[in-house]
């Protein structure tokens, strides 16, 4: 009997569309008094974020975030190399409509109001009176400001918390398909860090694609898909959070009471602080936790024993500062003096 070649055939994975790619991006500035030294802020930056995407840039304090921020916004000129936003070269004027953007220092008119400066940037992109009527108190209530101090208010009276929220609002007045949050949690107290991770889950269920760089990592892994991370203008990782941390089979265990013989039977690498103990997990789980029921322990925490994204940040930080760090080549110039 000849064996069934069968056409079910595994259907390959389908890629979502490319929304942002770079090619060999680079920015070099020139600076000093004379403009005779250079600083490279980006450096041969390759990078793809597909649709759907919540993609996370992490890097420490002038790695270069904000400089591929603008990068791709055309506000910064590239040196070299070249990217791609949504099917069309950066600096595309149709693709503005299509885009959001909070900068890192947003600019505010200090004697408009909340609402009035969002009439205005939604002025900008052309929207009718219907649609600001409707979108206008909808981000207001989305982004929690109160809507009377939306109205009331001028900006220069605002927090910065408030002022970071009204730029939030701003950024999604044009209801874009790609968000480009530049340290959107800056200024905010826990409820508004909430709000904000929120504004970005709901934005990624609407099938957005949100391009953001955070100092707060816990955040940035409980909701990016992908992160780079890019020190000295260099991407020196890049994948989602399980392909950068592992993904460990092995589960860290904490718990209390119980006894030594089948703890040790159970748990590797035990050790109790705090009257609690810890260790690694032997075999099954569910075994496990029937086993502790048994002998009167109660488990507190259960969890996968991998590092924390801000673990492994600084430990590739940290394993490039000892290594060979990237330094501008001393660049020929003409002397005046
Ligand atoms: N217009 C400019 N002229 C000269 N140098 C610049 C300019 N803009 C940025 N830089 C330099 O480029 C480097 C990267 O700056 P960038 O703002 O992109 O860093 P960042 O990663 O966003 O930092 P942070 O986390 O502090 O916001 C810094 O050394 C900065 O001084
Ligand atoms: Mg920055």
């Amino acid at each position: 009997m000849s064996a069934a070649v069968s056409h079910a055939a595994v259907e390959p994975p389908i890629t979502p569309p490319i929304v942002v790619q770079t090619y060999g991006l680079s920015k070099t500035y020139r600076t000093g008094f004379w403009l005779n030294q250079t600083l490279t802020p980006l450096r041969t930056c390759d990078l793809t974020v597909y649709q759907g995407e919540t993609f996370g840039l992490l890097g420490p304090n002038g790695a270069g975030k904000t400089t591929l921020l603008k990068t791709l916004l055309g506000i910064v000129r590239p040196t070299q190399g070249r990217a791609m936003l949504l099917n069309c070269p950066i600096g595309d004027r149709g693709v503005k409509r299509r885009i959001g953007y909070l900068p890192e220092n947003p600019y505010f008119y200090d004697y408009l109001t909340g609402w009035e400066f969002l009439e205005y940037t939604a002025g900008l992109f052309g929207l009718s009176a219907a649609v600001k009527r409707q979108r206008i108190p909808d981000l207001i209530d989305r982004v929690g400001l109160s809507r009377q101090a939306a109205r009331q208010k001028k900006l220069k009276e605002y927090s910065k918390g408030m002022l970071q929220r009204v730029g939030l609002a701003q950024a999604l007045v044009n209801d874009p398909d790609v968000i480009f949050l530049d340290e959107p949690m800056s200024g905010l107290d826990p409820t508004g860090r909430y709000m904000v991770r929120e504004v970005i889950l709901s934005l990624k269920e609407a099938g957005k694609t949100i391009f953001f760089n955070s100092h707060v990592l816990s955040d940035v892994e409980a909701i990016c898909d992908r992160i780079a991370i890019l020190d000295q203008g260099e991407i020196i990782c890049i994948g989602s959070i399980d392909e950068l941390l592992g993904r460990q089979d092995q589960y860290l265990v904490k718990g209390r009471g119980g006894t030594l013989e089948v703890l040790e039977r159970w748990v590797q690498s035990l050790t109790f602080q705090h009257g609690l103990w810890q260790g690694y997990l032997k075999g099954d789980a569910y075994d496990f936790m029937s086993s502790v029921r048994g002998m009167g322990g109660t488990i507190v925490s259960l969890e996968l024993a991998r590092p924390s994204l801000e673990e492994f940040f600084m430990e590739q930080i940290q394993t490039r500062r000892e290594g060979d760090p990237p330094v501008d080549a001393p660049r020929k110039s003409r002397r005046w003096f």
